[in-house]
């Protein structure tokens, strides 16, 4: 399997601290491609910050910005790395926006118990989805979302036991 095609936009999904930003600009510095952060996206388009409009809007407004700026970002003609947020499958729009043939998906799988101790250790700024029982809800979206994420997937890299390097590593050499 090749590595990256080089006409289309590399776009990250997967559940929060998989290591999509993370492993998004190591990508990004490797193609020498731009880098466009979902979160950060709606954050530059608002002025606002995740949390706050999630607290005040609410999860189906920020959910609209979220598309937004998935449009947004797959319109454009330069092929870049887009980490999507973890949401972004949740929307059918978005999915059918993921299944373009301009886009190229890498989905990063992870298991819950990895994620658990990740978030534990980042502190959840962006992610008001967690602030009650990140544990178990960790556990709920891997089980509701595995599908939706399966279903975008041009290719699967599992992240467990691997550092951010090694994951950008295995999607250049396309490796399982
Ligand atoms: C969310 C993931 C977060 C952020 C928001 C909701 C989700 O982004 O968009 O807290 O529903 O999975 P990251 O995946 O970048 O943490």
């Amino acid at each position: 399997m090749a590595g990256p095609d080089a006409a289309r936009h590399l776009v990250l999904v997967g559940l929060m601290a998989t290591g999509k930003s993370t492993v998004g600009r190591l990508l990004a510095e490797a193609l020498d491609r731009p880098l466009l952060d979902s979160d950060d996206q709606v954050e530059a388009m608002t002025g606002r910050s995740v949390r706050e409009i999630w607290q005040t809007d609410g999860e189906q407004a920020f959910r609209r910005l979220e598309t937004a700026a998935l449009t947004a970002a797959l319109a454009d003609e330069t092929p870049s790395v887009v980490a999507g947020a973890g949401g972004v499958v949740l929307a059918q729009e978005n999915r059918v926006l993921l299944a373009a043939d301009h886009v190229e998906v890498v989905w990063l799988r992870a298991a819950p118990s990895t994620l658990i101790a990740r978030v534990a250790a980042a502190g959840d700024g962006h992610r008001p989805l967690l602030d009650d029982d990140p544990a178990g809800m960790l556990e709920r979206m891997e089980a509701a979302r595995r599908k939706l994420y399966e279903s975008v997937a041009d290719r699967i890299v599992d992240v467990d036991d691997r550092t951010p390097d090694a994951v950008a590593a295995a999607i250049l050499e396309a490796t399982p």
